[in-house]
């Protein structure tokens, strides 16, 4: 009886420390934070609180996720170029030329495909 408490005991020990190295990165959370403010005062006018568009300003990116799978370079790039889809219009036209790093906007693409699990 006492062996078996030993293993379930040691068991849960061994199992926390799992997800404990799998779900906390201090560093994420770090950069998280300040991406997820930068987010809110220079993209959430057009693309919504969590990345879903607002007011048909911007896309809807719980829909088109896969935009979001582009690589963080091609979006950097779109970003900066005033991309547009051919054949679409949103309210927002494009996204506005931004004073943030490539760098910051690659955090808050980060932030934007954790909105929409991706
Ligand atoms: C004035 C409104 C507006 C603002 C502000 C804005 N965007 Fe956009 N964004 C858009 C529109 C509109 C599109 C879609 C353009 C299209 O595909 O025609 C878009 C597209 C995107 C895309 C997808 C590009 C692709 O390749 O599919 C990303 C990522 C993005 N925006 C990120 C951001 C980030 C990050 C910010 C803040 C730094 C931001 N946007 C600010 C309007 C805006």
């Amino acid at each position: 009886m006492r062996l078996k408490l030993l293993v379930v005991a040691i068991s849960a020990l061994l199992f926390s420390h799992v997800l404990f190295a799998m779900d906390y990165d201090p560093d994420f959370d770090l950069i998280s934070e300040q991406a997820v403010r930068s987010y809110t005062m220079e993209c959430a006018g057009c693309h919504g609180s969590n990345a879903a568009g607002r007011n048909g300003m911007a896309p809807n990116f719980s829909k088109e996720w896969f935009r979001l799978t582009k690589s963080d370079d091609e979006l950097v790039g779109n970003l900066r170029a005033g991309f547009r889809t051919p054949g679409k219009f949103y309210n927002g036209g494009s996204c506005p030329p931004s004073a943030l790093s490539s760098e910051e906007l690659v955090d808050i693409f980060a932030v934007m495909r954790q909105f929409v699990g991706q």
